[in-house]
């Protein structure tokens, strides 16, 4: 298949690339840069520019003529939705609804979004399934939200055949050591602990150790990057089959706190890492874990990476020798 990746040169969009490489895909790759590395975009043709710029939209279109969009480009920064809302709204619902409308306009062509966890709000259940009330409390999963409506909406209208997947904490880094996860700045618990390991980050700061957890503190469901690729290759092929308009939640359905975490990378790591405690940060809720039997059942979708320590392992390979 044409298959068209935007984000492409990002952390997700990078593995998915490969991915779709190994599987024998043509790949566009889409992205402004504005948070990805040129260098990450080793697989497919790569053209830099705005989701959201209409024009710049058509050329790739017209010279690339996509059979799927896979949309990981986004701002996924949850602090930062909440002092630049703009920024928000304007890439992750204007831009996505100029894309979306672009692949309206592609006879044939199917849509898979990267949606989030973010879109439930506070859990009002220990694992989060997709019948879960959608209540997002900031305007990154307001954003993310707003997309999914739209997608729904055009398939009721028009047809547009689209799956939207919820990821939960992505973590991990291809097999290579090649690519892996980069963000500056790195919000992302995984990462900052490798990278305070390797002297080149601050010991990193538990946000509360007063949670209603098994050790107090906050409990995550961190999923491979690579089973997030696979159901996306799930997803397109159910999509083909089932043209509609279908949402699933992607996790291990199975939570670990910070202090597992931690526990975990000193394994790997091979020595203690010094930590600190700090006071809880406004909206993190104790506990975010998938229920993901949809996926497995629907798309037949197994994680293959669920050990956190493999997890870990696989990013511990990334930072130690990464390129970018
Ligand atoms: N990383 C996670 O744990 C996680 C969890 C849930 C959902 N998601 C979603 O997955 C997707 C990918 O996340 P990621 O962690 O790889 O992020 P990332 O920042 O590494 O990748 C996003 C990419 O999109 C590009 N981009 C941003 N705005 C753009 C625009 N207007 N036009 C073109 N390109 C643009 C960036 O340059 C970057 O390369 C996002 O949509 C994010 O919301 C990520």
């Amino acid at each position: 298949m044409n298959i068209l990746v935007t984000g492409g040169a990002g952390y997700i969009g990078s593995h998915m690339c490969k991915r779709l490489a190994e599987h024998g895909h043509r790949i566009a790759v889409i992205d402004d840069l504005s948070t990805g590395h040129e260098q990450a975009v080793r697989w497919g043709e790569f053209h830099r520019g705005d989701v959201g710029d209409g024009e710049f939209l058509d050329r790739v279109f017209e010279r690339f003529r996509p059979e799927a969009v896979l949309h990981f480009a986004a701002k996924s920064i949850v602090a930062e939705s909440v002092a630049d809302p703009a920024l928000y709204y304007r890439t992750n619902v204007a831009g996505s609804l100029r894309l979306i409308e672009r692949v309206r306009k592609t006879p044939g062509c199917v849509f898979v979004l990267s949606s989030t966890a973010a879109i439930f709000g506070r859990p009002q259940a220990e694992r989060i399934d997709e019948t879960h009330p959608c209540a997002p409390i900031n305007a990154y999963g307001r954003s993310k939200l707003m997309v999914e409506n739209i997608l729904a909406e055009y398939w009721a209208a028009y047809r547009l055949p689209s799956v939207s997947l919820r990821y939960f904490n992505a973590a991990g880094a291809d097999a290579s050591g090649a690519i892996g996860e980069a963000h500056t700045p790195e919000t992302h618990l995984i990462p900052r602990i490798l990278e305070a390991a390797l002297g080149r980050a601050e010991p990193v700061r538990v946000f509360g150790a007063d949670y209603d957890t098994r050790d107090g503190t906050c409990i995550r469901d961190y999923i491979h990057v690579d089973d997030l690729c696979q159901a996306h290759l799930d997803g397109l092929e159910y999509l083909r089959a089932h043209p509609g308009c279908h949402a699933f939640n992607l996790g291990n359905g199975r939570g670990f706190t910070v202090r597992e975490v931690l526990d975990a990378a000193t394994r790997v790591v091979g020595r203690r890492l010094a930590y600190q405690i700090g006071e809880r940060r406004p909206g993190d809720p104790a506990m975010l874990v998938a229920d993901a039997a949809r996926a497995q059942q629907i798309l037949h979708w197994r994680p293959a990476h669920p050990q956190l320590e493999t997890l870990i392992e696989s990013a511990w390979r990334w930072h130690r020798q990464r390129a970018f």
